[in-house]
């Protein structure tokens, strides 16, 4: 069959793919409205369109913070990528390069960020921190990811707990015995409460400042006032983001939200959003609504679940 479009990705990944981990990718906080709405509000928004303007030469190259890549469309940071394809992380970050776009490396990698960099040397390659109540444990992280070449940040700030979600919670899901959270290995002892640290704050961001020389984007921000804080607190991007509606239902869709953090940042740092970037024609809404370049989450595990 013709793959043609990104819907076409997804039935082949719901076929082939074990239930359970289909329905990790697939999941959404309680109800799933967050998660659907970042898709339908997509449809509520239309062009207008204007006609006879030279369009024989197109560029859609673009800059973040700086370096070129070749089309406005990255890769969020998602976990646990060996679940749809055996070199997991690694696969990815080939196919990036392949590109030219950047890859956003999540602290939940099933390869090591080591394996990440050596797989795509030269690669445009960002590292997605969560912040553990072990900072020590954070901090060896983010130098870590530094030493290797990764070129920025990313500080995920919508997951102080993680959502509820309910196949998941039915599924009784959990990483194969297989597959480690390879960045982590040997970091904890057995703990019984989350690992994650849900005390952080604005202030973290300087703490954060402190270890590291790299760019500080701040992952799932949704307001005027979040984002009006991100840019007093020194980051150099905002990701406006809802975790795909993974974490808190009943928030609004991205791109409902991109309005007014675009507003209110008025270029001071650059903005950028992903949820629910199913087509060309949502990308083009989400620049036209000022996003200086989109991220894919699910998308990409469909991609290396079709190999
Ligand atoms: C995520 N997301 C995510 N975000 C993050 O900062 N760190 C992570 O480890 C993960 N893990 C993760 C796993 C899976 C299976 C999904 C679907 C999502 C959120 C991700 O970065 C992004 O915000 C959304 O996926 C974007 O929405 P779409 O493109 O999936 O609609």
């Amino acid at each position: 069959m013709a793959m043609v479009c990104l819907s076409d990705f997804e039935a082949y990944a719901k076929k082939y793919l074990p239930k359970i981990a289909w329905d990790f990718f697939a999941a959404g906080a309680d109800d799933c409205n967050t998660r659907d709405e970042n898709i339908l509000a997509y449809k509520r928004i239309h062009f207008r369109p204007r006609m006879l303007r030279d369009v024989s030469m197109m560029d859609i190259r673009t800059k973040l913070l700086g370096t070129e890549i070749s089309f406005p469309v990255g890769i969020a940071p998602t976990g646990f990528h060996q679940l749809a394809w055996p070199d997991g992380e690694k696969s990815t970050a080939r196919a990036a390069r392949a590109m030219n776009t950047c890859y956003i490396a999540s602290t939940y990698s099933t390869c090591m960020l080591e394996e990440i960099a050596a797989a795509a040397p030269g690669g445009l390659h960002w590292f997605q921190l969560y912040i553990h109540r072990n900072r020590v444990v954070s901090q060896h992280l983010v130098q870590r990811a530094e030493a290797l070449g990764f070129q920025g940040l990313v500080l995920t700030a919508d997951l102080p707990y993680t959502g509820k979600r309910r196949d998941d919670i039915r599924n009784g899901f959990r990483l194969p015995p297989h597959m480690k959270l390879k960045n982590l290995e040997g970091a904890f002892e057995v703990c019984k409460r989350s690992l994650l640290d849900p005390s952080v704050t604005w202030n973290d961001i300087y703490w954060l400042r402190s270890l590291t020389h790299l760019p500080i984007i701040i992952k799932g921000i949704l307001t005027k006032e979040d984002a009006e804080l991100a840019v007093r607190h020194g980051v150099q991007g905002i990701i406006v983001s809802n975790h795909g509606g993974r974490q808190l239902d009943g928030g609004p869709a991205t791109i409902d939200a991109l309005v007014e953090v675009v507003e209110a940042v008025q270029g001071r740092v650059e903005v950028y959003l992903d949820g629910g970037i199913r087509k060309g024609s949502d990308v083009l809404k989400a620049l036209a609504l000022g996003a200086k370049c989109v991220f894919i989450g699910r998308p990409a595990l469909w991609g290396l679940a079709y190999k």
